[in-house]
């Protein structure tokens, strides 16, 4: 695996002597193509990868027993390697990810990706245990705010929201109205019915939303992701300029120049959606993960990457330590009781402002309306019962 990662060319061939067409190693697109032969360089590495793909598959399979024998279910995001997202039971983006948990009946959930998603999860189903697969694959955005500059807001604006941004940690949440996600900020922030926003931690989410929804005053701080902000305006100019009829679908914690030329900004999964549509070749402006979903469902589409894009947090994420968590456990992860009572509440705001309360919460508060006007019934009967037994004594 080590010589492998080492091998710095983009693309590789994959000599036709495993059964897969293609797959992805790290940052790396490996495909078996007959236009790749001429790479004859790359057959030694071929070779390498051979022996790697057939300890993977072991490994996945062993991971699949392991896991239905435990009842665990396996949460991906789309920028984790392509090797853990083929296992996972669920992968998506992180909204997906934070309402897919509140419905799941298993009680241990491992999460592939990094600690905020684990940690939403853990507050949204405080009930199941869950496993972080790296405890320390941790998002850097998620810290760039203080509760000392939420608090000095609050008393800056009589009228304001604070909106938490679902990167970021418990602690933060604990001090927040409302959690956005990328593939929901728009519709949330349009619904509140203050006029100042103050929405942390990213900056560059923040000013895109300011330029979407024109009638609120959009408070912004300084955070951002250290991956998408590294993008060069240069290098998303060069790439439009050698693929004129290619759309550049752009995720929102790029900057402003970026998203500027970008087609669609959305989220992980709205770029996804977007490069499933018609049309053959994207720039895409977002972590690289997400090619391993779009090559799986249309292998024949071209993707072009703006930048090295890689969050190394993410990429903490490996199939051994899955391993190891299903055979020897894990750290589990904790979440601070108090912390958790007051984060739970722009968590589950976030659901019923982005419609998707109807489709889980309700669901439970369904389940424990029927319960209990079934035993208010119960007893009703039971009430009338003895009444009527009353009745007939006295009678
Ligand atoms: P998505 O919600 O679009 O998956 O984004 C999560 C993230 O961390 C992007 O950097
Ligand atoms: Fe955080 Fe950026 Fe990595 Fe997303 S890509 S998890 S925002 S560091």
């Amino acid at each position: 695996m080590l010589l492998y990662r080492l091998i710095a060319k983009e693309n590789i061939l994959y000599v036709p002597i495993a059964s897969r067409e293609f797959t992805t190693v790290e940052s790396k697109k490996v495909c078996f193509d007959q236009k790749y032969a001429r790479w004859s360089s790359n057959i030694l590495v071929c070779w390498l990868y051979f022996d790697t793909f057939l300890v993977a598959r072991a490994m996945k399979e062993r991971i699949k027993k392991l896991q239905k024998e435990k009842d665990v279910a396996i949460l991906a995001h789309y920028y984790v390697d392509g090797d853990v997202q083929e296992i996972a039971d669920y992968v998506g983006d992180s909204f997906y990810l934070a309402k897919t948990a509140t419905k799941l009946k298993n009680k241990t959930i491992i999460m592939a990706g990094v600690y905020f998603m684990g940690e939403s999860i853990k507050i949204l189903n405080p009930e199941k245990t869950v496993y972080m697969v790296d405890i320390y694959a941790d998002c850097p955005m998620a810290h760039m705010i203080t509760i000392k500059k939420i608090k000095e807001m609050r008393e800056k604006y009589s009228d304001l929201s604070v909106v938490c941004y679902i990167n970021s940690t418990a602690e933060i949440k604990a001090h927040c109205d409302v959690c956005i996600t990328s593939s929901n900020a728009l519709k949330i922030v349009s619904k509140l019915k203050e006029k100042n926003i103050f929405i942390v931690p990213d900056g560059n989410l923040a000013s895109y939303i300011a330029k979407q929804v024109k009638n609120k005053n959009i408070i912004l701080n300084e955070g951002y992701c250290c991956v998408h902000n590294l993008v060069h305006l240069e290098n998303v100019k060069k790439l439009k300029e050698e693929y004129p009829n290619a759309k550049v679908l752009a995720h929102p914690e790029c900057k402003e120049e970026i998203l500027k030329l970008a087609d669609y900004i959305g989220s992980t999964s709205g770029i996804i959606a977007e490069a499933l549509k018609e049309g053959d070749e994207f720039i895409i402006v977002t972590e690289r993960g997400i090619r391993f979903e779009i090559y799986k469902k249309a292998p024949n589409k071209k993707l072009h990457f703006a930048d090295t894009l890689i969050c190394r947090s993410m990429k903490k994420n490996t199939l051994e330590k899955i391993e190891k968590i299903l055979t020897e456990g894990g750290d589990e992860l904790k979440v601070d009781d108090e912390i958790a009572k007051k984060a739970l509440i722009p968590l589950e705001r976030m659901l019923e402002l982005a419609g998707d309360w109807n489709e889980s919460w309700k669901l439970r508060c369904g389940y424990n309306w029927f319960w209990s006007c079934s035993i208010d019934l119960c007893f009703d009967i039971r009430w009338q019962y003895k009444y009527m037994l009353n009745n007939k004594k006295e009678a």
